[in-house]
């Protein structure tokens, strides 16, 4: 009997897997557009807003110690500006050991000394605001540094506030549990027990509690736990004091992991206590985070979530040379033609309509943790194809500092910071001009941060700023058209035109009442002709970006006939 029940739970749950993925698949060529929209509860400033995702120590260097700094930023604002974004995310700037290049936090209210002072960091918000460029800045809940003052305290064995702000273990030796063994190190300190960690080993998890507490573990703590909750407090505050300072709001790190052995989510109950501080205090305020799972970030409170780390994201550009778990080793917008855009559109798609109505999804095209989309020799034409994907999906569009002007991945070997691997790569100085360190900095080049891009044609924003067909200027034109379209915004419609397994091209349409933009992206390196089950009048569409893409009418029917490497924005209303 109990032997059959097994077998029965396993087939349910086989079939729950398979209705689950066939419920990813879908026919593209069978939606209708509508133009309806629902505009999610957000700031009204993000729903048209552009971001330029700023890493500190590589934008711009001020005094010459080889890593970039606050007034940096400052002297760079109006290039921002004449970017057309109208928000930059800053990565952490806090004081830190930087073990993980400031992701290991040792005093949230301080600025590192080596980007300069409380001043810099008021004056940068208060000057972006004033050329109207709103700044988020990173927030890391999830952990701090072990040179955090909280860590010190929580590591001593005398029992004080601190005692719970991290996980610990009630024993050196717990060996107990194979299942945490490994997220946490042992014998640190003189304290009795381990701490879990959240990324690095310098990186110990703060104590939001267990979803599910195993009683016979009484050091894991409920969510509701009194020292939980003053830790939750302590958080607010510190979201309070930048904002206080003339932040906008929040990058979150690592937002959906907070709350351990969490099957039921309790993670969303601080976050929604954030929101109602937020909607509140601070209406203006806008927090995205880093979750990569829409549904769940959006059901929390959050106004956007960015969607990465899932199956289907690295075919997108990342372009990952082995296969994995994550990959099928070819990349969308690669001219071989070998991608497979509903890899990335089934499990986008399925997060977009569960959430359209709620927040935004945000798509990283480069970050820095990822490689960047200039690698291996993509061309200008395959960067501004990919450009004009992220400026035209729905959603809030980030832009990675220097892939405006196509910055390439780089071959460090050096291990800096927590960079390990790919990361360092995609870390290095901005590019400026020809001077020395490509203008980055006046320091010695062996105190850079990290070497500069040493090619002879490394990009550089001077000699793109006087090139009309530069990546740097058809950038910012793809901008433009991104904050100035109606049906581009972050909420308008968003249709599926033409996307099917490992076929090219890939086109859509965007919506708002009547108005639309169609899309078509082509980045294979060969011709295509696609029959599309749309009927709009040629004549009537304006090529608003691109070229190398006709739309006609044959007979009935509508074509729309691709040149190799290709992509159009066209404009019409119903
Ligand atoms: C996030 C950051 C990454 C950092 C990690 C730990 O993924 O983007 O750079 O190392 O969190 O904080
Ligand atoms: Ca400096």
């Amino acid at each position: 009997m109990k032997k059959s029940l097994k077998r029965i739970m396993v087939l349910v749950c086989f079939m729950l897997y398979i209705n689950s993925y066939a419920q990813m698949e879908r026919d593209y060529s069978k939606f209708t557009i509508t133009g309806k929209y629902s505009i999610p509860k957000a700031p009204a400033w993000c729903q048209n807003a552009v971001f330029y995702q700023i890493y500190p120590q590589t934008y711009y260097d001020t005094n010459a110690d080889g890593i970039g700094d606050l007034k940096g930023i400052i002297e760079k604002l109006d290039y921002i500006k004449s970017l057309g974004v109208t928000a930059i995310w800053l990565n952490p700037f806090y004081e830190s050991p930087f073990r993980d290049a400031g992701y290991d936090i040792s005093d949230y209210y301080k600025v590192a000394p080596r980007y300069g002072t409380t001043e810099d960091a008021k004056n940068l918000f208060s000057m972006a605001k004033a050329k109207g460029i709103r700044i988020i800045v990173d927030f890391v809940p999830g952990h701090t540094s072990i040179d955090h003052p909280w860590f010190k305290a929580s590591a001593d064995p005398k029992a004080n506030p601190y005692s719970n702000w991290y996980i610990w273990t009630n024993c050196t030796w717990f060996k107990g549990m194979d299942k945490y063994k490994s997220d946490f190190i042992q014998g640190y300190c003189n304290r009795d027990g381990n701490y879990m960690t959240n990324f690095f080993w310098h990186q110990p998890a703060l104590n939001y509690g267990w979803g599910n507490p195993d009683p016979a573990h009484p050091w894991q703590l409920p969510v509701n736990h009194p020292d939980v909750m003053n830790l939750r407090e302590e958080l607010k505050k510190i979201m309070r004091h930048w904002l206080d300072m003339g932040a906008s709001g929040f990058r979150i790190d690592m937002a959906g992991s907070l709350v351990k052995n969490d099957p039921d989510q309790k993670i969303k109950e601080f976050w929604l206590e954030v929101r109602k501080m937020l909607d509140t205090e601070y209406p203006e305020a806008f927090i995205v985070s880093e979750w990569s799972y829409p549904i769940n970030a959006m059901n929390a409170g959050f106004h956007a979530d960015f969607f990465h780390w899932f199956g289907g994201f690295n075919d997108l550009c990342q372009r990952e040379t082995k296969r994995n778990q994550f990959s099928e080793g070819h990349s969308f917008f690669d001219q071989e033609g070998k991608g497979n855009i509903t890899n990335f559109l089934n499990n986008f798609y399925y997060h977009y309509n569960d959430t359209k109505d709620k927040g935004y999804i945000s798509i990283p095209i480069g970050n820095h943790d990822l490689i960047r989309i200039n690698n291996s020799g993509r061309t200008v034409n395959d960067l501004e194809i990919i450009s004009a994907f992220l400026l035209t999906m729905p959603g809030v569009p980030f832009i990675y500092y220097g892939d405006e002007i196509g910055m390439r991945q780089l071959d460090i070997k050096e291990c800096k910071e927590g960079a390990y691997y790919t990361r360092a790569g995609a870390r290095t100085p901005m590019q400026w001009d020809k001077t020395p360190n490509l203008g980055f900095s006046k320091s010695d080049a062996s105190k850079l941060y990290f070497p500069v891009d040493a090619a002879a044609d490394a990009p550089n924003v001077a000699e793109e700023n006087n090139d009309p067909n530069s990546l740097l200027n058809k950038t910012r034109k793809l901008i433009q058209i991104r904050s100035t379209e109606k049906s581009l915004s972050a909420y308008a419609e968003f249709v599926p035109v033409f996307a099917q397994e490992n076929q090219y091209p890939f086109i859509y349409v965007r919506a708002a009442d009547k108005e639309r933009i169609l899309v078509v992206l082509n980045p294979a390196n060969q011709g295509k002709k696609t029959k599309i089950d749309l009927s709009i009048n040629p004549k009537k569409m304006k090529l608003l970006a691109g070229n190398g893409i006709k739309i006609s009418m044959e007979g009935k029917e509508t074509i729309v006939s691709s040149d190799p490497v290709s992509y159009a924005i066209f404009k019409y209303t119903e």
